[in-house]
């Protein structure tokens, strides 16, 4: 039966816990509401410590609003600054990367070091007669921490400590990251025409594997693949756990059984792992390849997702040209199944436009179990506490 405009606008008969206002993805209001009460207190991972790996290197990027730049000191400190210079606010680093002693504002030549400090003012004496001590006017410092190699930051000088926020949700990819140096070897990047928050959904609701094709012959006909359980923990991070699950890759045509790339340190061969980390991270494992997503929130309908891929520095270049193969054949920016992700999240902008479908569902229940949409339920749980209100209602704002 259709339904008409009247049942559009009446919530699903559901517990509240089990659909969304799907608002929450296209009102700017609520992601001006989300970059301060989210992204301005909480603990994102912004790159990995191989990418600053040498003394004095340095990377700037984009988190969320800001300019951020990132630096290890000779000290072999990770530390991140707003990159955005005392005197008149011009971004002072304007490259990617690099390694640098000093960063040099190209306005008015104010100098800053890798610890952040202000150490040199372009004829201070000017401004020293009016008070304005160089050693007050350093960057602004943002509290930054590494755990496995993976550089997290926050905005918030009152978070709880890194530790605590993730509270042991990387225990699932812990022997992956510890066992031996790792480096990104491979980065891209896409803009998508959808809300940051449907990204993070895919990486962690399998019930959309249906969209893949690769993934229903690989992954859906191996008997462990609907067997596992997700766990959830403290501020909203998920994994999954159980029997390994060995892709069958095999199953697709032309396809050999296993892939050509160096197993990584910890899994089976064909082995699947993911890892959500709240609200925008997820960290998901095939065998030879170890995919990051995290995202740059741009506006409620637009996104920039980085896709970083990592290795053993002890690869042999042989090895590695494997890995580059296995890792494009699945994802890269020419893999098929982060194109046909791109595609579905980007038909969600399409379908909710216009605010006619008010609701959508995440009721699905299948008692934890891999295809179950707890995670969507879990997920908007922790949506709601950070923003006072109920992501099936955006209108009530919950009493302080
Ligand atoms: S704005 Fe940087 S030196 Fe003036
Ligand atoms: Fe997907």
């Amino acid at each position: 039966m259709t339904r008409s405009g009247t049942d559009m606008h009446h919530p699903p008969q559901l517990p509240t816990t089990h659909f969304l206002d799907n608002r929450i993805y296209t009102e700017q209001s609520i992601f001006e509401e989300e970059v301060d009460k989210i992204f301005g207190r909480i603990w994102k991972f912004v790159c990995h410590e191989s990418e600053i790996d040498q003394p004095f290197d340095f990377r700037t990027l984009d988190f969320v609003d800001l300019p951020l730049l990132v630096t290890r000191d000779d000290d072999g400190k990770v530390r991140s600054f707003l990159n955005a210079c005392s005197h008149r606010g011009a971004k002072v680093v304007r490259e990617l990367s690099g390694n640098a002693r000093d960063f040099t504002c190209p306005f008015h030549l104010w100098t800053y070091d890798a610890k952040g400090n202000c150490t040199a003012v372009t004829r201070d004496e000017a401004y020293e007669s009016v008070g304005c001590d160089k050693a007050d006017l350093g960057l602004r410092e943002f509290r930054t921490d590494v755990h496995l190699g993976m550089v997290f930051v926050t905005l918030n000088d009152d978070a709880e400590d890194l530790d605590a926020f993730l509270g042991g949700a990387l225990e699932q990819v812990e022997d992956v990251l510890s066992a031996e140096p790792l480096e990104v070897y491979h980065y891209n990047e896409t803009i998508v025409q959808a809300n940051w928050k449907n990204w993070q959904e895919l990486d962690s609701e399998l019930y959309h594997e249906y969209l893949h094709v690769i993934n229903r012959r690989t992954g859906m006909t191996v008997p462990t693949y609907f067997t596992r359980n997700w766990k959830f923990y403290a501020n909203g991070h998920g994994t999954l756990i159980g029997p390994p699950l060995q892709t069958d890759y095999g199953k697709q045509p032309g396809w050999k059984a296993e892939r050509d790339g160096r197993v990584l340190p910890g899994l089976q061969p064909n082995e699947y792992r993911v890892v959500d980390i709240w609200p925008d991270t997820a960290f998901v494992v095939r065998d030879s390849g170890f995919r990051i997503d995290s995202q740059v929130p741009i506006s409620a309908t637009e996104t920039l997702v980085q896709f970083r891929a990592l290795a053993p520095k002890s690869d042999t270049p042989e090895q590695r040209e494997a890995r580059y193969r296995d890792h494009n054949q699945f994802w890269g920016p020419f893999g098929r199944n982060v194109q046909e992700d791109i595609i579905a999240c980007e038909l969600q902008r399409d379908g909710m436009r216009g605010g006619h479908l008010r609701y959508s569902l995440i009721a699905r229940e299948e008692e934890g179990l891999t295809q179950d949409e707890i995670t969507l339920r879990r997920y908007y749980e922790e949506w709601g506490r950070r923003m006072g209100r109920a992501a099936s209602n955006i209108s009530a704002i919950a009493a302080e």
